[in-house]
């Protein structure tokens, strides 16, 4: 048997009383002295607070795990992508580095055995797939890939941060004259495509290997059947922005995998759909009257 602790969602940047949460979450996850400890990304967008984040575990002694978050891989300043670190060096060497010199392993290239379980993961990504088609008459793919709403009953607007903090350049070359996100980015497609190969390539490597089962870590929703749909908008409007179908597919398609851990959605969840069991513990936004008082409720303990 192996005992895993899971969260999700610190998001260590957005309030005092997230970051003060660490502690007492570090404390909890020492008191349940588990094999594995997962975070399951969204743990700040700098990098340093994401290496605090994760260094403030180093007391329990256990192997970690760690993928990141579509708010790991916001860029601070506009500046940052012309030096080197636009959103897609943050994530294949930035983060895998804070995360190794904090005693994590950050999965995305390579599958991780762990008392012959085997262990994939990555970021996840959204491809609009998880939309509800009932609005597909009124609603095209174009304005879910700007991102931009205008709720009808409130008249407020809404954006999708991701669409004006994550660059992710095609070409780490390309020269930002004229500054456009659409045409020197990778579109939200192509990043879904990506993260799912990077899954199956992974699967692949414990498909060579004798593990009992497989455990499966994304931050993104990682089955349509987890999401609420109220057939309303805004709400439904923000189910596109949580996964995607493809990587859905690559999960479905591989009978070892019996558990999937992940983040994103801050509802947390313990369901199982066609005999895999989804799981997510997200932190969420504290602040404004949101507090925690019993850290231990933020961390997930399942045994496999
Ligand atoms: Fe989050
Ligand atoms: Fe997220």
């Amino acid at each position: 048997m192996i005992r895993i602790a899971y969260t999700s969602d610190l998001h260590v940047d957005y309030s005092n009383e997230n970051r003060e949460l660490v502690a007492r979450l570090k404390e909890s996850a020492v008191a349940a002295k588990p094999d594995v400890l997962i975070l399951g990304g969204d743990i700040a967008a700098s990098p340093t607070d994401f290496g605090w984040a994760l260094g403030s575990f180093v007391e329990v002694k256990c192997r970690k795990l760690v993928v990141a978050g579509n708010h790991d891989i916001w860029i601070e300043s506009k500046s940052d992508i012309l030096n080197g670190k636009d959103s897609g060096a943050k994530y294949r060497q930035i983060l895998p580095k804070v995360a190794a010199e904090n005693g994590f392993e950050f999965l995305f290239e390579k599958a991780v055995i762990i008392e012959g379980i085997g262990f994939a993961g990555c970021m996840g990504w959204f491809d609009y797939s998880f939309r509800n088609p009932k609005f597909d008459d009124t609603t095209t793919l174009e304005q879910y890939r700007v991102g931009k709403w205008q709720s009808p009953s409130s008249g407020k607007n809404f954006l999708w941060n991701d669409m004006q903090y994550v660059w992710w350049l095609k070409d780490l070359s390309a020269k930002m004259s004229g500054f456009t996100r659409n045409d020197l980015c990778l579109s939200d497609i192509e990043i879904s495509t990506l993260m799912a190969k990077s899954l199956s390539q992974q699967l692949d490597q414990l498909a060579g290997e004798s593990v009992r089962q497989i455990v499966v870590v994304t931050h993104f929703v990682p089955n349509r059947g987890l999401l609420e749909y109220r057939d309303s908008i805004p709400h439904d409007y923000f189910n596109a922005y949580h996964g995607s179908v493809e990587i859905e597919r690559v999960i479905r398609s591989n009978s070892k995998i019996s558990h999937v851990f992940f983040g994103h959605s801050h509802v947390a969840k313990d369901v199982t759909i066609d005999g895999i069991r989804y799981v997510s513990r997200p932190v969420g936004y504290l602040g404004a009257g949101r507090t925690v008082t019993d850290a231990s409720a933020k961390l997930a303990i399942v045994e496999i």
